[in-house]
């Protein structure tokens, strides 16, 4: 699958705004993830709202981005649907790397910007958002067109020697 192999992480993105059929095509790929047990534990905030942007961009010295993105999609794990919660991470990390993928496709760009286990970005979402306790904020993907010169590309990472046959 090119879009695999293609994708990078996209930080500079076109004002465009993204279109309400695309969004859902990212919700979508998102929710076709597997997961432990298939509990589905995930839940998404579509953020576009210039202001709430910037708020969202405050959650660590990585994310300033988000503030000139024109979506932002924030990831939580609803404990209620956690029948096997030491998995919870594994499953929300399938669906933000489908949203990756599925933006790649659509000709849109992303970048995973990392939450949990971080306590103290994952308290500056609950309070944002003011999530009851049984919600955890995961990751945040800020999404647009990209900006030119931020194309997706091939950058090859194949390394032979970690691969290992029977034994290591
Ligand atoms: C768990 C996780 C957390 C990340 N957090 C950030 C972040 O806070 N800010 C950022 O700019 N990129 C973040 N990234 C993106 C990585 O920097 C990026 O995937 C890596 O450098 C490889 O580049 P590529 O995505 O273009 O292949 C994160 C990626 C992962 C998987």
């Amino acid at each position: 699958m090119d879009v695999i192999f293609n994708r990078r992480s996209i930080r500079r993105y076109k004002k465009q705004a993204v279109e309400e059929e695309k969004i859902e095509k990212l919700l979508r790929a998102a929710m076709q993830a597997p997961s432990a047990a298939n509990q589905q534990p995930w839940e998404f905030i579509v953020v576009q709202n210039k202001e709430n942007l910037e708020k969202l961009a405050g959650i660590s010295a990585y994310s300033k981005m988000v503030a000139d993105a024109p979506l932002a999609i924030v990831l939580l794990g609803n404990e209620d649907r956690m029948r096997l919660q030491l998995h919870w991470e594994q499953d929300m990390a399938a669906a933000a790397q489908n949203i990756l993928l599925e933006a790649t496709h659509l000709g849109l760009g992303g970048v995973w910007l990392g939450v949990a286990p971080m306590q103290d970005r994952m308290d500056l979402i609950s309070e944002l958002y003011e999530l009851k306790s049984r919600l955890r904020p995961f990751c945040v993907i800020p999404i647009g067109y990209p900006e030119e010169g931020q194309q997706h590309k091939l950058v090859d990472r194949y390394d032979p020697d970690k691969v290992h046959y029977e034994k290591f």
